[in-house]
């Protein structure tokens, strides 16, 4: 299982990346505004740039289909690891499916987003998305089991042998996330406090506290034999 980070935040971004546990990056409009990244081209080279080869994948801000298509094309062409992100549907309830087919026919690669339903996941796969995005807050915002569209996603996946793989967002707690990878997600892309909960833990630092606290008496035992044995001589 990969993780990504769900963020547009230089600072935590390195950070993370120094940890050694992120295989790539998503954004959206929303967490480019709430990062402070206005200019997206500008934005998305740097971030491109930080991730070396990982996918970075950069959300169209139109709602046209027409103009995603060209937008997607720009997008490919400030950084290899562009991943265009493309809605499964506009605001008006439009298709873009078709615009996913065209971007994946010329070789770029789709992540197709704000998938709340198994259905939609299935069309995704099927006009040729490398990445399905189920957005796991959002579904149980509705009263849904983001479990049961996870499993269900994956295995009809497995089954059929489809090439996409299921990215699961929209995280609200820690616990979506073992939830999310036990049910099935290839990827889970996580905002970076979660992270940081992910792996504190009360009773680890007074673990090492003790073994800390240990080494140092047996340090000073050490040195008092040395000193007594030293006074002897
Ligand atoms: C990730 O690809 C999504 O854009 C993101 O996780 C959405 O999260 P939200 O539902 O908290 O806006």
């Amino acid at each position: 299982m990969q993780i990504f980070l769900d963020s547009a935040d230089y600072k935590e971004i390195e950070k993370w990346l120094q940890q050694g546990v992120i295989d790539g990056l998503t954004t959206n409009p929303s967490i480019m505004f709430k990062d402070a990244v206005y200019d997206i081209e500008e934005g998305a080279r740097r971030l491109c740039s930080l991730l070396g080869d990982r996918p970075v994948s950069v959300e169209v801000t139109t709602n046209n289909p027409k103009e995603m298509v060209g937008q997607a094309r720009s997008f490919a062409r400030w950084a290899p690891n562009i991943v265009v992100k493309i809605p499964v549907i506009n605001e008006n309830g439009e298709s873009c499916l078709g615009v996913m087919s065209a971007l994946h026919r010329e070789g770029m690669r789709v992540n197709a987003t704000a998938i709340l339903s198994f259905n939609q996941a299935m069309l995704a796969a099927k006009a040729g998305a490398t990445y399905v995005s189920l957005f796991a807050g959002r579904i149980a915002d509705e009263g849904n089991d983001p479990a049961i569209v996870i499993r269900n996603t994956r295995a009809w996946l497995d089954d059929w042998g489809m090439a996409s793989r299921i990215i699961v967002g929209s995280i609200r707690a820690v616990g979506d996330i073992q939830t999310a990878a036990l049910a099935g997600a290839h990827i889970l892309t996580i905002p970076p406090q979660f992270l940081s909960k992910m792996l504190d833990h009360k009773y680890t630092r007074d673990t090492v506290r003790q073994f800390n606290q240990d080494a140092d008496k047996a340090m000073a035992q050490i040195a008092e034999v040395h000193a007594r044995s030293g006074a002897g001589r």
